[in-house]
């Protein structure tokens, strides 16, 4: 089956191969192997013979200046704003709001900067019906509509913009090769293309990717190692929040997270989360705890549901974090505070589904399952930090004067957390009720 005129690309993980296979042996997906015509004709690129080696006291940084996107929370996950001439990957499933963020986005950056929208997959009218839905002001912002890739950098080289907007690339196409759009090969080129020319014109360019069925953007590797930054839109179409998440970022941390709400007339961004994902009533199984993500803490509500088990094995399901932490969790309490959990299911879920990925949350998670089961709320108006070690020990907690600051930011009356320094604990302790513990008995002797 293998010539020399066509390579086998995996549509899932860009691998290639020289012969069909029904299942990738990179990847180990099933019937994602397509096979692909080489493309045997050669690009002339411009090569600048002036160019030599330096040593570091000779190179000079400019400044980088980066001009904002329109949105404070889309400025922080890019680490400050957008930077001229930089390629920003933006993930995410369809119809979760990437067009509708980029096009927001694209209005408010046309006040300052020459901006041209360049739309593959719907037509003018339709971005046009959607603008209108945004109730949007624009000075230069052009739109568009192309699929044809020599056409979309004829029309750049002509408008000459500041900023770019390529949705999506998957609907692009170089009609120099026979593989149909969307596929890797296809991808890949027009990507490095466009960020060829993006480069030499000092061009920042904005392209909308979308996910595959596991997460992945199409051609996933093959895009990302090409681009600056790599950002992922997510949430699910029902709820209707949306978390922006850098993956990768040549200019500013990976840890920063944007939060913005779908609205009838588009995204909102969300200044202050805590109030999103808590909600002051005391109830039996749901604690409040302080996570980190990215620089900054925030509050999310921890609601745990503890039965009597039917079944020989218990269920134990999580929304919203790792399902084997909760079960290292459950083991801590069944060793330590010696309640054979083995005879409960356990639910838990996070407050908006948030995803909390910092272990200090633990503390949280124990307390609203022993709150649960004895059905009796926890202590009122309080904040519960803390890793739970395997001994029943309370970890130290990272960032720790930020979360106490937070908490004391939404009014929380009392705080359960580790051993903190007696400086730490006296710039607080006039705001709030400070309680160090060290293991969890202590802990549930003082909050349930
Ligand atoms: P869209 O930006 O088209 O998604 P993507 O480009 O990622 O595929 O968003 C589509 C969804 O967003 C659609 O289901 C309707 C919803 N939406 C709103 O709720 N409010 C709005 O103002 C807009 C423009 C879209
Ligand atoms: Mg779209």
């Amino acid at each position: 089956m293998s010539n020399k005129f066509s390579t086998f690309i995996c549509q899932n993980c860009g691998s290639e191969t020289s012969q069909y296979f029904g299942r990738c042996l990179n990847c180990n997906e099933w019937n994602t192997i397509v096979e692909e015509r080489k493309n045997t004709r050669s690009k002339i690129t411009s090569v600048n013979k002036n160019k030599k080696s330096k040593l570091f006291n000779e190179i000079e940084i400019g400044n980088i200046s980066r001009f904002t996107s329109g949105f404070k929370e889309f400025d922080r996950v890019l680490g400050g704003g957008i930077v001229p001439g930089s390629i920003v990957l933006l993930g995410g499933e369809p119809g979760i709001g990437k067009s509708t963020i980029v096009l927001q986005s694209a209005g408010k950056i046309s006040l300052n900067e020459k901006v041209l929208y360049i739309t593959a997959e719907e037509s003018l009218e339709q971005v046009k019906i959607r603008w209108e839905r945004l109730n949007q002001s624009s000075l230069d912002l052009k739109i568009y509509a192309e699929t044809n890739l020599s056409l979309i950098i004829e029309e750049i080289k002509k408008i000459k913009p500041g900023f770019a907007i390529i949705d999506s690339i998957q609907a692009i196409n170089n009609d120099e090769m026979e593989s149909s759009p969307g596929s890797v090969s296809q991808v890949r080129t027009c990507s490095s293309e466009l960020q060829n020319l993006a480069k030499e014109n000092n061009i920042a360019l904005l392209i909308i990717g979308h996910v595959t069925k596991d997460g992945a953007l199409a051609g996933p590797k093959t895009l990302e190692h090409l681009v600056d930054v790599v950002l992922n839109f997510e949430g699910d179409n029902i709820a209707s929040h949306r978390l922006l998440r850098s993956v990768k970022n040549r200019f500013g941390s990976t840890f920063e997270i944007g939060i913005f709400e779908m609205l009838e007339n588009g995204l909102r961004e969300v200044i202050n989360p805590s109030s999103i994902f808590t909600n002051k009533e005391n109830i039996a199984g749901v604690t409040t705890t302080i996570t980190n993500e990215g620089s900054r803490p925030f509050a999310v509500d921890i609601q745990a549901l503890v039965n009597k088990t039917f079944y020989n094995n218990p269920r134990r399901t999580t929304t919203g974090m790792s399902i084997n932490r909760l079960h290292q969790i459950l083991a801590v309490i069944e060793k330590h505070v010696g309640i054979k959990l083995s005879e409960y299911d356990c639910y838990i879920a996070t407050g908006g589904g948030f995803e909390i990925n910092d272990p200090s949350s633990d503390l949280g998670v124990a307390i609203s399952i022993l709150s649960s089961l004895k059905n009796i709320p926890p202590l009122i108006n309080c904040a519960f930090i803390g890793e739970l070690g395997l001994s029943g020990q309370v970890r130290q907690a990272s960032n720790i004067r930020a979360k106490i600051d937070e908490a004391i930011r939404l009014g929380i009356k009392n705080i359960l957390l580790p051993k903190i320094t007696s400086e730490i604990k006296d710039s607080f302790q006039k705001f709030i009720q400070i309680k160090e513990i060290s293991n969890i008995n202590e802990a549930i002797n003082y909050a349930l």
